[in-house]
């Protein structure tokens, strides 16, 4: 397989449901991924672009979170109803600018971050 100009890492962690930091998992991120990656692929994006799931991004305060590479930004409070702009991002090379999460909160501000 080629190397694609862009990977889009989904967060699929999971934890207890009674774990103070939540996880994607619990947020629907599985679901999401499979929808990102079916719609990527029905847009013929296979070449170019691979979604893949992804251990904890560490930004679990605004999951979903997706991290999209090699750009180095984040999107956060992603759901699968945001999977159409998505793709038509990736197909016009843009990103989606409503979703990306602002550098203040890579550090936890609900103070929640325990693993
Ligand atoms: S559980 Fe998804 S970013 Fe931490």
């Amino acid at each position: 397989m080629p190397k694609r100009q862009r990977y889009l890492w989904v967060c699929t962690n999971e934890r207890p449901a009674e774990h103070p930091s939540g996880s994607c998992a619990r947020s629907g991120s599985r679901e999401l991924l499979a929808t990102l990656k079916k719609a990527a692929n029905a847009r013929g994006l296979s070449e170019s672009v691979r979604v893949c799931g992804s251990t904890c991004l560490d930004l679990c305060w605004v999951g979903n979170a997706v991290a999209v590479q090699p750009d180095n930004v984040f999107y956060g409070h992603v759901t699968e109803k945001d999977v159409p702009e998505i793709v038509e991002a990736l197909v016009q090379g843009t990103l989606v600018e409503r979703l990306l999460v602002p550098p203040e909160l890579f550090d936890d501000p609900v103070g929640k971050k325990k693993s």
